[in-house]
């Protein structure tokens, strides 16, 4: 066994080794769990810059070479060949379904799509300007409201019922969520029509016009969905895995990822690209837009990743979606789409962002598509929380299989006062 020593002061009576643990791929980690018990010595890493959190097999991220792989196979792969339920069940049970298993799971999936009816009551509570984003970060808590019969997490039969209805349901959810703030009625799901397209069918019909949904729009909103359905321990995810390590029930830690996921660093990075491409609104301010991202006063949104230190490879698939969805619903010119390639090439050539290593993320041209699909601009991120909630499920429920799996409880470096006397109030 490898092993890691550790010097404190200088001084060899009080060295010792660590293990160090070695994974299939990516960087060999310190095992540090003795280190309180046996030493007496937290490890100090605000952000978890060095810190791995669990081991997992779900997906593999290369940061500087631009891979990403979930269960062992390139995303570029799964997203030009693959129905979204196809990597779901991959995501979930680790293998590409068969025929016959990926019928039985869509069919799973379909026959979830529905929520319950009174649920609308809960969607009429909140004022119609509300942002989508608010509603299901409390619609997708409030399932666990609605479904007593799958909260006990020791059962794999419930569990597995959970990550079922919350795939199916998220659709439905988020579509509620658009028609209440336009005041449309809600749609049904049909059960004709597959995953993405049932999606745009709920988000565009209405009950006087059924909605033909484009074949290049479903397409898109597929490989868009597999782009965004897992990133191994991001900030959305470990808030899942947190929540659900006291054994919350699997709505409410969902709930917590959705929550986690609408920051702008996060998920909600993709709303506010396209607030940014509209500010800026010409080619021609791209300079002085640039000068003001090194002065510091804004961040260049849709730029830069933690582990990404190379092209996020989801970006790099989106980007050539770009100019075929806007070409297949007619949009030319695409003044949006030019600012951005424009912005890209400029930020790409110049040594701020060069020697940061910043390179447009996933969240830099989604929301050109969604935008051209006709997707209002604060529905960007529930379209984010919807993909990715196979992915907090996948690894929510692989916590289940893991013998390591403990309450997560971060230490602290206490950094307040020591202990003072007590003063009371009159002789303060
Ligand atoms: N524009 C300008 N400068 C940036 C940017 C950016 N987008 N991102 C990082 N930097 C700079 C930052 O100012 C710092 O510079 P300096 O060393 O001079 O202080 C350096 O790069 C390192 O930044 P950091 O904040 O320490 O990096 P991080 O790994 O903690 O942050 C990030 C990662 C994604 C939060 C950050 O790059 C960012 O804020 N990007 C914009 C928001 C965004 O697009 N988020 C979506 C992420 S991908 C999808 C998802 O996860 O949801």
């Amino acid at each position: 066994m490898s092993t890691a020593r550790i010097i404190i002061d200088g001084d060899e009576k009080n060295a010792f080794e660590l293990p160090i643990l070695t994974p299939t791929e990516g960087p060999r980690a310190i095992d540090v769990r003795q280190l309180y018990g046996k030493y007496k010595l937290f490890t100090h890493d605000p952000g978890f810059l060095s810190t791995s959190s669990c081991e997992s097999k779900i997906t593999f991220i290369d940061g500087d070479k631009g891979i990403l792989r979930h269960r062992g196979y390139d995303i570029q792969d799964l997203a030009e060949n693959c129905t979204y339920l196809e990597v779901c069940y991959l995501l979930l049970y680790g293998e590409l379904p068969d025929e016959k298993q990926l019928a039985d799971f869509t069919h799973t999936i379909t026959y979830h799509t529905m929520v319950h009816e009174q649920l609308q009551f809960l969607y009429r509570g909140f004022p119609r300007r509300s942002h989508p984003m608010a509603i299901l970060v409390g619609a997708v808590a409030s399932l666990s409201a609605f479904y007593h019969d799958s909260l006990d997490i020791s059962d794999p039969k419930q569990r597995d019922i959970s990550a079922h209805r919350l795939i199916a349901k998220m659709p439905t959810l988020t579509a509620m969520a658009y028609k209440y703030s336009v005041g449309q009625p809600f749609i049904y799901p049909n059960n004709e029509l597959d995953f993405s397209e049932n999606f745009l069918h709920m988000l565009f019909a209405t009950p006087c016009e059924p909605c033909k949904i484009k074949p290049a729009l479903a397409r898109a909103m597929n490989k868009i969905l597999i782009l965004h359905a897992d990133h191994e321990q991001n900030a959305s995810t470990s808030t899942v895995r947190l929540a659900s390590s006291s054994q919350a029930n699997p709505f409410a830690c969902i709930g917590a990822g959705i929550s986690s996921l609408w920051g702008p660093a996060h998920g909600g990075a993709n709303e506010e690209v396209i607030k940014m491409l509209e500010e800026i609104g010409d080619v021609s301010r791209i300079p002085e837009f640039i000068q003001g991202v090194k002065d510091k006063k804004y961040r260049l949104m849709g730029f830069g990743h933690r582990v990404y230190k190379n092209y996020d490879p989801r970006a790099a698939v989106l980007k050539g979606s770009c100019d075929e969805v806007l070409e297949e619903i007619g949009v030319k010119n695409s003044k949006k789409l030019a600012i951005a390639k424009e912005l890209e090439r400029i930020a790409l050539s110049d040594d701020y962002f060069v020697s940061r290593k910043l390179f447009p993320n996933v969240d830099f041209y989604s929301g050109i598509i969604y935008e051209a699909m006709g997707i209002p601009t604060e529905l960007f991120t529930c379209l984010f929380a919807m993909a990715r909630t196979v992915g907090w499920v996948a690894q929510w429920e692989e916590m289940f299989s893991d013998p390591d799996q403990k309450i997560g409880r971060p230490r602290q470096l206490y950094t307040g006062y020591p202990a003072r006397k007590f003063a009371p109030v009159a002789k303060r």
